[in-house]
């Protein structure tokens, strides 16, 4: 039995208002979403203000890994909330439960973490740490990266969204590329397992750019943002290895990619890289805002009192939601799953892909798989036009998807890790409706 029903088109007619005035209060500067607006959710399921229902490709983004509302994060963040909502940066019962419960979750060498609210601000923390460690203010980043939107995790990052018109950007960054095997015009990526010619253009890169003062190296274990593009297996390794042989820092931005996302807990897992800062968000509190920053206590002990600190960071409920959370993790299969189901996703979406025309590239681990849409398989000319008419279509039979990418043509298909085969199937299903529809 299918749980999906729309009564299409979209909006639905309580939408319809609510979206006219959400639009005339709060300002419209949000990326293209489908119009609906959400009432609840529960699992994979998502039902709107006109009582239709959707299976959920988003998480939000890629945010409520453990189904959306699951009941133990629910009565924790409940019991939380009663009695105690915030006491700044004074301990409490729960923050010093959830430090211990993470950091415990985490490869033995990261023994200490320090929570904040957002993504944004755990990789701020992750510079900060950076800079103060090595004593240094240059941080190599890679163009296409995404580390959220304030100052310096803008200036990290290598998409124009975050930096546009607010420049200039903080000095000391200096930018890579970061390896694309869909579009390897300069074959790095066939480059294995060594990458001499892809760490040949790094050394040149630097040693053009660089005053001097490079501290290290911040990297997401695949590009979240700008388009869900996975390197080759082996080059992260490879990175860390040049990092090492540099004496520099690396920090890893797991805001998300951890938890299970990739068919492993940590992504840091696939190739048993050991960075020196972890930034981790999103799924971390599945929904209640919460995230967080790892290091070794050698890295930690650069910072003094009043150095890292947040009006929200460790508050009560969002620490009982960190460890609710991981509870969850302990009871249920979500990271097996994740694996399992990804793998089933992937082999039927190339197949999918092999019937669409605009379909180029199915690529990605676990349940974080992209979808990259082009005007000609050839070229590869990317086709952004396609992603809205795409989302729309998909709204309007039951499953709702959202779009990333440097040039917005990416289809992210990420939904709870606690997605059933059935579920997967009828969300298949609607995909394959909406891509035999698919005009340029
Ligand atoms: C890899 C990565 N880092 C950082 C961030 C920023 O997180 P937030 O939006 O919570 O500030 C994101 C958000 O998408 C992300 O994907």
């Amino acid at each position: 039995m299918s749980v999906t029903h729309v009564s299409a088109p979209l909006p639905g007619p309580k939408g319809r208002v609510l979206l006219r005035k959400w639009h005339r209060f709060e300002a419209n500067v949000v990326g293209f979403q489908a119009p609906v607006v959400w009432d609840h959710a529960r699992g994979c399921v998502v039902t709107d203000v006109d009582g239709n229902t959707y299976l959920d490709w988003t998480c939000g983004v890629l945010v409520t890994s453990v189904g959306h509302c699951h009941p133990h994060l629910v009565a924790a963040a409940q019991r939380a909330t009663a009695r105690l909502l915030n006491n700044y940066e004074c301990a409490n019962v729960e923050r010093i439960a959830a430090a211990e419960r993470l950091v415990r979750a985490l490869p033995p060498h990261l023994n200490q973490c320090f929570f904040l609210s957002t993504g944004s601000d755990a990789t701020e923390a992750a510079a900060r740490l950076l800079k103060r460690k090595s004593g240094k203010f240059e941080i190599l980043s890679f163009e296409c990266g995404f580390h959220g939107r304030t100052l310096h995790a803008a200036s990290m990052g290598g998409l124009p969204g975050p930096k546009r018109g607010y420049g200039p950007t903080v000095p000391g960054v200096i930018r890579a590329a970061f390896p694309n095997p869909y579009r390897d015009p300069n074959g790095w990526c066939r480059g294995g397992p060594d990458f001499k010619k892809y760490f040949s253009y790094l050394d040149a890169l630097v040693l053009a750019n660089s005053t001097g003062s490079l501290g290290g190296v911040m990297v997401e274990p695949y590009q979240g943002a700008g388009g869900f593009i996975f390197p080759p297996r082996g080059w992260l390794k490879k990175l860390e290895e040049w990092i090492r042989r540099r004496g520099l820092l690396f920090a890893l931005d797991e805001v998300q990619s951890s938890y299970g996302r990739t068919g492993r807990m940590w992504a840091l897992e696939h190739e048993d890289l050991r960075p020196d800062i972890v930034a981790i968000g999103k799924a971390i509190g599945c929904g209640v805002p919460v995230s967080a920053v790892a290091a070794t206590s050698a890295v930690f002990s650069a910072l003094g009192p009043g150095e890292l600190s947040s009006t929200l960071g460790g508050n009560p409920v969002a620490s009982a939601a960190v460890s609710a959370v991981l509870d969850i993790y302990e009871r249920e299969p979500l990271v097996a799953n994740s694996a399992r189901l990804g793998a089933y996703l992937k082999k039927r979406l190339k197949a999918l892909a092999a019937t669409c025309p605009y379909l180029g590239d199915v690529r990605g681990m676990g349940l974080v798989l992209g979808l990259e849409f082009v005007k000609d398989k050839r070229t590869k000319e990317p086709a952004p036009e396609l992603i809205k008419p795409l989302i729309v279509d998909c709204a309007n039979h039951g499953l709702l998807a959202g779009a990333v990418g440097m040039y917005g043509n990416v289809i992210r298909v990420a939904p709870p890790l606690v997605m059933t085969r059935a579920e997967a199937d009828e969300s298949l299903a609607i995909m394959a409706g909406a891509l035999s529809r698919l005009k340029l």
